[in-house]
């Protein structure tokens, strides 16, 4: 929260934020029960502000990224932002729909696999409860987050809601309460954008035709990655960089086998090891979206410039664990 008085209008207003956010271990097996670890990414992030309408207005809403103006009894249950604006409403309490008009920015990639849907969801519910102050807890901000995200993908694991509410490194496991990472040395990675749409839901239906297809196989990959995921979080919170990098490395050799890779995705994770990364892989559904790599902060823009030539669209390099 920040900034109460609107510069502009001289009118009262309050702006919260949330990041977007990666997946470091265990995407698509967390689906299936498996722990997975999130860590937020604070060089993205969106915004709502929330500005009091004149009286009788009801809820305005303009979003300047997805180039959108609506007025929320004007839209359908299923539209994401009202869905998390009536859910909200509906948690607080409030029967009448106050007059207000939210403005909502992001700089969260969208369909890259950076929770973009989850921060624009979490900024809204903050952003709004603050405004007519009912806070809530996170883990209640976050169930309302994850039933927004039911809408975008279907059947989401809850991971991302979670990272980006809690804006804290978290070891995710569906049904377990939320536990949160204490990173003892920063983690610096490079985040490689393929320039492609990553459709969640698509991938984690093909993924699922493929568990039932053949079950015993899946399973096997799911276990293997749950344990790597075990042991990236000791490796996290002993500090040794070393482990998570080649964690990282075999979590996408078994992406890679459970179909969710492609050439360029894999490209980018060799690229990232040649140029001295400690390990490298895709984060999040796959077939686009992001790929990730540790390093250590002195090659952060070697690497950086390595995946731009070999055709990454766009890179960021985010910090962890740095106060
Ligand atoms: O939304 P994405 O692209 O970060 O993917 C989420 C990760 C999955 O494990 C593939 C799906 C989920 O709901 O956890």
């Amino acid at each position: 929260m920040n900034n109460p008085f609107n510069d502009n209008q001289n009118e009262y207003a309050i702006t919260a934020s949330a990041p977007g956010k990666i997946i470091l271990f265990g995407e698509h097996a967390v689906v299936y029960g498996q722990p997975a670890i999130a860590v937020p990414v604070n060089q993205v992030s969106a915004r709502c502000q929330v500005t009091a309408g004149p009286s009788g207005q009801g809820v305005h809403v303009f979003a300047q990224d997805l180039n959108e103006r609506f007025v929320l009894e004007d839209v359908t249950e299923d539209h994401p932002i009202a869905a998390a604006i009536r859910y909200t409403l509906s948690k607080i309490g409030l029967s009448t729909q106050p007059d207000i008009t939210l403005t909502l920015t992001s700089t969260v990639p969208i369909a890259r696999g950076m929770g973009s849907g989850a921060a624009i969801s979490t900024a809204v519910v903050n952003a709004l409860t603050q405004f007519l102050a009912r806070p809530l807890p996170k883990q209640t901000v976050s169930d309302i987050v994850f039933d927004v995200e039911k809408i975008h993908h279907g059947t989401p694991s809850g991971i991302d809601n979670t990272v980006v509410v809690f804006a804290k490194p978290v070891f995710f496991q569906k049904g377990n309460p939320v536990e949160t990472l204490s990173v003892v040395t920063p983690l610096t990675f490079v985040i490689a954008d393929t320039g492609i749409k990553s459709q969640t839901h698509k991938v984690v239906g093909n993924v699922r035709s493929r568990w039932q297809a053949d079950k015993l196989r899946y399973d096997r990959y799911f276990d293997e990655i749950g344990r790597l995921v075990l042991q990236a979080r000791s490796a996290i919170e002993a500090g040794d960089l070393h482990t998570i990098g080649a964690c990282m490395t075999a979590n996408h050799q078994l992406l890679e086998k459970i179909n969710v890779s492609t050439p360029m995705l894999d490209q980018l994770v060799k690229t990232a090891l040649q140029a001295q990364a400690l390990g490298a892989k895709l984060s999040g559904a796959g077939w686009g979206g992001n790929m990730i790599a540790l390093t250590m902060p002195e090659y952060a823009m070697s690497i950086a410039s390595a995946l731009q030539s070999a055709g990454a669209k766009n890179t960021i390099i985010s910090h962890v664990g740095i106060r």
